[in-house]
């Protein structure tokens, strides 16, 4: 896996700007929040961060320091990507604008989200029927800004991967700077696996840089999605809740071993604790272990047992208790909590 290691952390030019690890996190709204992040960062850092999804429309008059998702540290601030949903060119483009004088990375426009709440508006994924808006709004984010402008975006709403070579083309010729491409239909929401060889198609189709993503679990996937794919580097998403060191251990920055799970998880109770209220701390933390607990053989067992109780104390012992004895790793990830 040496070769892997070293493609992962060959630098890549984004727009104006440099990552320098060509793995990232995902954007997953509800699980990439600051207290996430901050436990990844201390495994060892991706090559970007990406926050929770933020409504465009909101974002221009959001407060770093109270708002639910538009918030971050200093320390991580240049490696940030924050990800906007809406539907409206020059709000999005006024959305972008705060991001860059934010100083954050870059900006990511979402394509790819397909819960009815976002799609009913003509967000998200809902974009991919509406070739003409999606292009038109990366082409009016991009007159907004000089940072990195990137899309995050699916196969569409068919399984043919014509439309997003398609979109792919398109969006590269607006000025975005990357691609983040899940190959999946927009209404399967992670139960049949995503069609990598669809990330190939995009990938060929462009000279911008494509981020592959998709079930990458471990070393062996990511190298497997690298070398079939050929492209550029891998976004990850559940892994990174599930085993948030990924990152660190793909670089060769971190070595896990069988206190790692324990220890990620006293390190993410700490960090929630921190920077939510006791009432909204407890709703994350219960979001995200269940990602930790399907790591384990008996996961769907263990996960009501980590949880039980309502403050962080209790979530403390819990982990303690539970995850101190070192359950048994199964070999792959609960695919059914995964997908929860
Ligand atoms: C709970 C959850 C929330 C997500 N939220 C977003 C989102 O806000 N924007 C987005 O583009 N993708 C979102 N995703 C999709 C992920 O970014 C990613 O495309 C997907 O999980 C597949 O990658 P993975 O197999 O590495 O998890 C979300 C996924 C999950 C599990």
């Amino acid at each position: 896996m040496s070769s892997l290691r070293t493609f992962l952390n060959t630098p890549l030019a984004v727009g104006s700007r440099t990552i320098d690890a060509r793995v990232v996190l995902a954007p997953m709204a509800g699980l990439g929040h600051v207290a996430m992040r901050q436990v990844i960062a201390d495994f060892g850092l991706p090559g970007f961060l990406s926050m929770e999804m933020c409504n465009a429309r909101a974002v221009p008059g959001e407060n770093r320091h109270t708002s639910a998702v538009f918030r971050w540290q200093d320390t991580e601030q240049d490696r940030l990507v924050c990800q906007i949903f809406g539907g409206d060119p020059q709000v999005m483009a006024l959305a972008a604008a705060r991001i860059e004088s934010e100083g954050l990375f870059g900006v990511d426009i979402n394509m790819g989200c397909s819960v009815s709440a976002i799609c009913s508006k003509g967000y998200g994924a809902a974009l991919l029927r509406d070739p003409e808006r999606a292009v038109n709004i990366v082409r009016t984010v991009r007159r907004a800004v000089r940072c990195p402008v990137m899309v995050k975006f699916r196969t569409g709403w068919d399984n043919s991967s014509a439309l997003a070579v398609d979109l792919a083309k398109r969006f590269e010729d607006a000025g975005a700077d990357l691609l983040t491409f899940h190959p999946r239909v927009a209404p399967d929401r992670r139960s049949r696996p995503p069609r990598w060889e669809q990330i190939t198609d995009v990938v060929q189709a462009v000279s911008i840089p494509v981020l592959g993503n998709g079930d990458v679990r471990d070393a062996a996937s990511c190298a497997r999605m690298v070398h079939e794919t050929g492209c550029a580097g891998v976004a990850i998403g559940r892994m990174a809740i599930a085993r948030p060191w990924i990152f660190g251990e793909l670089r060769g920055l971190y070595v896990p071993d069988e206190s790692s799970f324990e220890q990620a998880t006293l390190q993410l109770i700490a960090r929630i604790w921190e920077h939510f209220s006791p009432e909204r701390a407890i709703k994350i933390y219960k979001k995200a272990v269940l990602y930790i607990a399907a790591n384990f053989v008996f996961g769907h067992a263990l996960w009501p047992e980590l949880t039980r109780g309502h403050d962080r104390l209790r979530m403390e012992e819990n982990a303690r208790r539970i995850l101190g004895v070192r359950p048994q790793v199964a070999s792959t990830p609960n695919a059914f909590l995964l997908t929860s």
